[in-house]
C-alpha cells in the first residue's frame, strides 16, 4: 500500500458517498418531477391551484428545472463519479468524508434554493434562477469537493492508462467550473452581452456538462454489464475532443430571434452542425460495443435504460441540427417544440443513462440483489411510454403554436386548438412522475431488505437482478 493510501481517512466505508448521492438524487428526481407535473396541469387548466402564491407557474417552473438539473442529473453524476472513478482507478475514493459532507450540504442547498424560489427570490435568468449566495455555495460546497475527489483519486490511481470515462469526468468538472464562473451574471454582464452570456452559460451546461458526463457514464455501464471492451478507445477520444472543440461554440443558436449580430447567428447555425461529430462518435461506439450482447437489452435493466438513452440521442441530435437552421428556427422558436426537444435531451437521453447507472451500481453498493425486477420493468415502461406520449403531445402543440405564430392566428384560437395536446401532456407526464416513485420504493426496499448476499455470490446475484 502506498504512503498516500495509508494516510487516507479510514473511518467511512468505501461507497458511502456514492450510496448517499444515488439515494439523494432519486429523492430529488421524485420532487423535481412533481414540480413539473403541477406546472404541466397549470398549462392545461390555468385555474388549478390559483391563489397559492408559492405554487404559481413562475415558481413551479424554475423549481422544476433547477431541481431536476441540480438535484437529479448533477447529483446522479456525482454519485456515478464517486462510484466509477475509484473503480476505474483500482483504488479508494480520495476522501470519502469530504464527499459525504458535500452531499449533505448539497441537499441542504437544494432545500434553501427551493425555499427562496417559493418566496419569490430569484434572478429570472433561465437555468440560473438562484441568487448569488447560492452561486458561492455551489462553487465551494459542491464543485470544489467533487473536483478534488475526482482529480486526486485519478492522481492516486493504481492503473496504468486513463480510461475514457475518466477523461470526461475530470475535464468536464473543470469546464463546468469555468462556464459557471464566466457565465454568471455576477460577472457584471449587461445589455446584449448579458443575454449572450446567459445562453453561452446555459448552452455549455448542456454541452460541456450534461451531454458528455452522461456519455461517460454509458461508456462505463455498457462495457461493464456486457463484458465487452469499449469498441474503440480512439473513437472515444474523437468524441471527447470534438465535444470540447465544437460544442462550446454555437451558444448563439439559442438566440436566433434576438438582436445579436447576424454573423454570430450564422456562425452558430453552421458550427452547430459539427456537434453531430461527437454525437455520431458516441452512439456508434456504444452500439458497436453491444456486439453479440443485444439480448441484454431486454434482459438487463441497467442495459435497457442505458441503451434506450443512447438511442434517444439519435433523434435528439438530428432534431437539434435541423432546428438550428435559421429558416426552421424562425418557425419553431418559442414554442412547445423546443420544450419537447429539451425533454428529449434531459429526460430521454440523459436521465435514461443515469437511471441505468443506478440499476447497475446501487445494488452492488448495497451488496444486495434488486428488490423487484418486476417493479423495475414497470418503472421502465411507465417512463418510456410516458415520455414518448409527453414528447409527441408537446411537439404537436408546438407545431400548432408555430403555425399560429406564422399566420398571425388569434391567441385564443391557438389555445383552444392545442388544449387536447396539453391534456395529453398532463396524463403522460404524470405517468412519468408516478414511475419515479416506484423507482424510489424499489431502491428503498432493496436497501432495507434483511438478506445480505455472501461476498462471493454478490456479483452473480446482482447480475441476475440487473
Ligand atoms: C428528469 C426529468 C425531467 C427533466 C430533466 C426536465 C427538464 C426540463 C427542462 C430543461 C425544462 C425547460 C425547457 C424549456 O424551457 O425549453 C423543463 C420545462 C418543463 N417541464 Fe420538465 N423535465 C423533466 C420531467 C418533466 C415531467 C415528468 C413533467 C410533467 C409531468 C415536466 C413538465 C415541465 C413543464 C410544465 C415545463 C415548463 C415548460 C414551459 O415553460 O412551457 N417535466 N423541464
Ligand atoms: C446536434 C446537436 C444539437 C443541436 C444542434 C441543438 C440545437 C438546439 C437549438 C437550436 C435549440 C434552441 C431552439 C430555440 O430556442 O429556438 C436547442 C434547445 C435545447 N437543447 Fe438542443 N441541440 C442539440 C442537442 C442537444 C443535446 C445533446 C442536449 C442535451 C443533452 C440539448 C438540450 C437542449 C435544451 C435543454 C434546449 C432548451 C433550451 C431552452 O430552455 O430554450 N440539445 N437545441
Amino acid at each position: 500500500m502506498s504512503a498516500n493510501a495509508a494516510s487516507l481517512p479510514r473511518d467511512l466505508k468505501p461507497g458511502t458517498a456514492a450510496k448517499l448521492a444515488f439515494f439523494s438524487a432519486i429523492v430529488w428526481f421524485c420532487i423535481g418531477t412533481i414540480y413539473g407535473g403541477l406546472a404541466r396541469i397549470k398549462m392545461a387548466y390555468p385555474d388549478f391551484l390559483a391563489g397559492v402564491p408559492w405554487l404559481t407557474f413562475g415558481v413551479l417552473r424554475p423549481s422544476h428545472v433547477d431541481t431536476v438539473i441540480l438535484g437529479w442529473i448533477t447529483m446522479a453524476f456525482a454519485a456515478a463519479i464517486y462510484y466509477m472513478t475509484p473503480a476505474l482507478c483500482n483504488t479508494r475514493l480520495w476522501n470519502e468524508k469530504l464527499a459525504v459532507a458535500s452531499i449533505w450540504l448539497w441537499n441542504l442547498g437544494l432545500v434553501v434554493m427551493n425555499a427562496t424560489f417559493a418566496g419569490g427570490i430569484m434572478t429570472g435568468i433561465k437555468y440560473h434562477e438562484w441568487t448569488w449566495p447560492i452561486d458561492m455555495y455551489i462553487m465551494f460546497f459542491i464543485m470544489v469537493p467533487l473536483a478534488l475527489n475526482c482529480w486526486m483519486t485519478i492522481l492516486h490511481r493504481k492503473t496504468k492508462g486513463i480510461y475514457i470515462s475518466l477523461w470526461f469526468f475530470a475535464a468536464c468538472i473543470l469546464m463546468i467550473a469555468v462556464v459557471f464562473v464566466l457565465g454568471s451574471d455576477d460577472m457584471g454582464w449587461n445589455g446584449i452581452a448579458s443575454a449572450y452570456m446567459t445562453w453561452w452559460y446555459a448552452h455549455n451546461v448542456l454541452g460541456l456538462w450534461i451531454t458528455p458526463v452522461s456519455a461517460a457514464i454509458a461508456y462505463y455501464t455498457i462495457p461493464k454489464v456486457t463484458g465487452n471492451p469499449l469498441y474503440s478507445h480512439r473513437i472515444g477520444h474523437i468524441h471527447f475532443w470534438s465535444i470540447v472543440g465544437f460544442y462550446s461554440t454555437p451558444g448563439a443558436h439559442h438566440l436566433m430571434a434576438a438582436p445579436i449580430p447576424e454573423w454570430l447567428k450564422s456562425f452558430a447555425s453552421v458550427s452547430g452542425v459539427l456537434i453531430l461529430i461527437p454525437a455520431l462518435a458516441f452512439v456508434t461506439n456504444v452500439l458497436l460495443t453491444m456486439e453479440g450482447k443485444w439480448h441484454l437489452f431486454v434482459e438487463n435493466p441497467a442495459i435497457q435504460w442505458t441503451l434506450t438513452g443512447v438511442l434517444f440521442a439519435i433523434p435528439l441530435n438530428v432534431q437539434g441540427a435541423f432546428q438550428q437552421t435559421r429558416a426552421i428556427n424562425w418557425y419553431i422558436h418559442g414554442t412547445n417544440w423546443i420544450v419537447a426537444h429539451a425533454h428529449m435531451a434531459l429526460l430521454g437521453f440523459s436521465t435514461f443513462v443515469e437511471v441505468g447507472a443506478v440499476y447497475y451500481a446501487l445494488p452492488r453498493l448495497l451488496g444486495k440483489p434488486l428488490f423487484s425486477v418486476a417493479l423495475a420493468r414497470w418503472h421502465y415502461w411507465m417512463t418510456a411510454i410516458g415520455f414518448m406520449g409527453f414528447w409527441t403531445a408537446l411537439t404537436a402543440s408546438g407545431l400548432i403554436e408555430a403555425a399560429a405564430k406564422a399566420t398571425n392566428w388569434s391567441f385564443s384560437g391557438m389555445l383552444i386548438a392545442e388544449h387536447p395536446y396539453m391534456v395529453a401532456a398532463v396524463l403522460f407526464g404524470w405517468m412519468i412522475v408516478v414511475g419515479q416513485w416506484l423507482f424510489l420504493y424499489n431502491m428503498i426496499r432493496t436497501a432495507t431488505a434483511p438478506v445480505t448476499v455472501p461476498e462471493g455470490r454478490k456479483a452473480v446475484a446482482t447480475a441476475a437482478a440487473g
